[in-house]
């Protein structure tokens, strides 16, 4: 997927305004109360995770009064049998915190993993429903650092950070209760001084927020790399270009360490505060404490336990910087995760759909207008009034130059774009009234660019009918002359795809071919499902194919005479609209622009059989003997080098021979 040219992965359109500059931008725990729905389930668990947290900060707070009372009673009387129990008191509220914390984590530990996995479906399932045109405009390592670090962060921060921040908050409002209830001076002093503390929190937001988001945008950016530069590997390769992509990469991931040095120093900046703000804090209440107790104002008691309580509140008081630029972290991960939930799918289930009782598989264009969404306002339609009717049955080849719109004009079939004029009929009805299963059910597709998914064969082939026989799925197999299946390692069961065997082009392409025909659907679109075949393949391929067509109505984008003979009409597509309709002898006889076309196939098939030709017979010279290969790469030989018009005839008669058998 290529990453668009902002350099962030997101189309220009929904790029989101900069954190900072945006007035109606929501605050931070506004945009976080966003994932409710997916966290409601897992709160009781959260609240009862607080609850522990918090019951172990009071337990804890309460350490300090015991000391005061210890301090200004027993050890002041000298009246040693009261210290034990004090001791053992001390101790049991100890022990008591520590299994209270234990307690909390456990608590915490399923909540967060539990959001996590509902987001992630949720993302998974949105991917999924969106349209071609979203994933034509999103780069793949956008959503892919969505899918996995943003997710990641906020499951951290659910089960960590929130968590923590909001017992340590509450924890801190109870300390200074304690410290006011022990001297109220103390306590105003303690508080007055920790001011600063809150208002360079509130400044840290916005100077973290901004370069977190774009700590994350380019973590997105770097994922989009890699996974380009892997997906094109034998490119980079090929043309040398590794030191070249290994430099863009180097600068990107540069950019990268500098957004996070940036982030390291505003967090940096923040920490100076929250250490300085309670040394100076400690240093003036110990200065005060001490004058407060020589003035008999507070007894050693008390000054014991201000202390202590202080020092119960340091971590609680430290941890909000880092609990705060987590939170802030949750935040933008919340963002990016909601750009794309928010994302509008245009190509939806229709509110009413129709059905098709008998589906026939009468496929009409109706002066259908197609544009991308990115075309400059200055060109035309690129489908500009297209008119074309399918009979049941009928086998339709579409014929035009490269880039004239083919591909485009079969995807409006299956609604991977919708038509923005005019409207696809299919029996009488818009393919827009029907529900998309319902469509895809009667319309399957097969691409030239033949993707196989990481799983078995069978599972690729079955991929839009599970429920198929055996029989029918050898049949399929049988068509698309795919029986090389049974002689991979494991059959049919061998795992193709990414992380399976790598299969050729060619086996790919018959592969997707065997998934359309399984579908066993009404209608077959084929977006050039032969170009990888050699014309003995292809041939044979189309040979079996005619079976299947009869019964079956059939859009085929033709980049081979063979394969428009293959036809019982074609249609011409030029300047957006079909310009003529007929069969291929009729075409030939009476439109210049189809002869165009037509030459310009022919020179394609003749050099691909020069090029077959040469390559034969450079391996027939290259054998000791001169084998039946090799004689039969000779003889192809001198076809490749006659005229393209013989090239065209003796594809003609093998597929008519085909036909025949
Ligand atoms: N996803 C897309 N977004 C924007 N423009 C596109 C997109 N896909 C194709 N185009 C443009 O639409 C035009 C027609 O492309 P299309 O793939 O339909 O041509 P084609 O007739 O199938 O060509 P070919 O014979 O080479 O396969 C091209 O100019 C192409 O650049
Ligand atoms: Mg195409």
């Amino acid at each position: 997927m290529p990453s668009t040219p902002t350099g962030s992965g997101r189309p220009p359109e929904s790029t989101p305004p900069k954190p900072k500059s945006t007035p109606e931008r929501p605050g931070t725990f506004g945009a976080l109360r966003r994932i409710y729905p997916y966290a409601k389930p897992a709160l009781p668990r959260l609240y009862l995770g607080m609850a522990s947290a918090l019951l172990a900060a009071v337990l804890a707070l309460l350490i300090p009064q015991v000391l005061r009372a210890l301090v200004d009673g027993p050890l002041q009387d000298g009246d040693a049998s009261q210290i034990w129990p004090a001791v053992a008191l001390v101790l049991a509220l100890g022990v008591a915190e520590a299994l209270l914390i234990a307690l909390r984590r456990w608590f915490v530990l399923g909540p967060g993993t539990h959001i996590e996995a509902r987001m992630r479906n949720a993302l998974y399932a949105k991917l999924q429903d969106l349209p071609v045109g979203f994933h034509d405009r999103w780069a793949s390592g956008q959503l892919l650092s969505r899918a996995v670090s943003d997710l990641n962060l906020i499951r951290r921060w659910i089960s960590f950070g929130l968590v923590l921040l909001i017992v340590n908050v509450l924890t801190i409002l109870i300390g200074f209760l304690f410290l006011l209830n022990i001297s109220w001076i103390l306590g105003l002093l303690f508080m007055v001084c920790s001011i600063p503390l809150w208002i360079n929190g509130f400044r840290f937001e916005n100077k973290y927020s901004a370069v977190a988001r774009r700590s994350q945008d380019q973590a997105g950016d770097l994922a989009t790399a890699v996974e380009e530069s892997v997906h094109g590997i034998r490119v980079l390769k090929a043309f040398g270009r590794g030191k070249h992509a290994l430099a863009n990469f180097a600068s990107q991931a540069e950019d990268l360490r500098g957004t996070e040095i940036e982030k390291a120093k505003a967090i940096a900046g923040i920490w100076l505060w929250l250490i300085l703000v309670p040394d100076v804090t400690f240093a003036l209440s110990l200065l005060g404490g001490v004058w407060l107790a020589a003035a008999g104002q507070i007894s050693a008691g008390e000054l014991v336990a201000f202390f202590a309580t202080a020092t119960v509140l340091r971590w609680p008081v430290e941890s909000v910087g880092f609990l705060l630029s987590m939170t802030f972290d949750a935040r933008t991960a919340v963002d990016r995760f909601f750009e794309v939930m928010d994302s509008p799918n245009t190509i939806v289930d229709p509110e009413n759909p129709k059905t098709i009782d008998n589906p026939r598989g009468r496929l009409v264009f109706e002066d259908v207008h197609f544009r991308y969404s990115d075309s400059a306002a200055q060109y035309p339609d690129l489908v500009d009034g297209v008119q074309l009717t399918l009979e049941p049955g009928e086998t339709m080849a579409l014929v035009g130059l490269t880039g004239s719109g083919k591909s485009t004009l079969t995807a409006l079939t299956t609604r991977l774009y919708d038509v923005t004029g005019g409207r696809i009929t299919l029996d009488g009805v818009d393919i827009r009234d029907l529900t998309r299963y319902d469509l895809r059910e009667n319309i399957a597709m097969a691409f030239e660019d033949a993707t196989l998914f990481s799983a078995s064969v069978r599972e690729n082939v079955l991929l839009g009918r599970p429920e198929s026989s055996e029989d029918e799925l050898a049949e399929a197999l049988a068509i698309a002359q795919a029986s090389f299946v049974y002689d991979l390692p494991d059959g049919l069961d061998t795992r193709v795809g990414e992380e399976g065997m790598s299969l050729s082009g060619g086996q790919r392409q018959r592969l997707a071919l065997a998934r359309a025909i399984a579908a066993k659907p009404r209608v077959l679109v084929l977006d050039d499902p032969l170009s990888a075949l050699d014309v003995d393949t292809e041939a044979l391929v189309e040979a079996a194919l005619r079976r299947v067509l009869d019964t079956t109505t059939a859009l085929m984008v033709a980049h081979r005479p063979s394969t428009v003979m293959l036809a019982d009409r074609v249609a011409l597509l030029e300047s957006g609209r079909i310009s003529a309709v007929g069969t291929h002898s009729e075409l030939l006889a009476s439109n210049a622009h189809y002869r165009f076309v037509i030459s310009s196939l022919e020179d394609e098939l003749a050099r691909e059989s020069l090029a077959e030709a040469r390559a034969s017979a450079s391996t027939a010279s290259g054998s000791a003997g001169s084998g039946s290969t090799g004689s039969g790469s000779a003889a192809s030989g001198s076809t490749a080098s006659a005229s393209t018009a013989t090239a065209v005839t003796n594809v003609a008669v093998t597929t008519t021979d085909e036909v025949n058998r």
